[in-house]
């Protein structure tokens, strides 16, 4: 697992979410959605693995998965497994607030 700083406090971090608590953060050529649903953080990678669409404006729902915006696969914020196992499991990151910075801890 890589560790990257992302931003030296939490309100820097809340400052940089577009209007529904999203951010795309670039690593190298990855691109990994920070996301912000009822006061939890969650970061997991940008496309879906069942057909590389975009994660980006999946909702998130009452269990804490995000929904697939092109074919409404859902997967665990908590592990990224898909609710019905119909493809492999999304990739979840953490994100880590370590008095006062932001880091990133990034799954290979
Ligand atoms: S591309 Fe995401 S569910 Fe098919």
């Amino acid at each position: 697992m890589k560790r990257f700083k992302l931003f030296d406090t939490k309100e820097d971090l809340i400052e940089s979410l577009d209007e529904n608590g999203r951010l795309i953060i670039k690593i190298g050529e990855r691109k990994i959605c920070l996301a912000q649903h009822q006061e939890q953080f969650y970061v997991f990678d940008h496309l879906c693995p069942h057909n590389k669409h975009s994660l980006f404006d999946g909702l998130i729902n009452f269990l804490s998965e995000v929904v697939c915006p092109l074919h409404s696969y859902r997967f665990s914020l908590k592990d990224g497994v898909e609710c019905e196992q119909r493809t492999a499991a999304l990739k979840i990151h953490e994100l880590r607030f370590e008095d006062p910075h932001v880091y990133l801890y990034l799954k290979d």
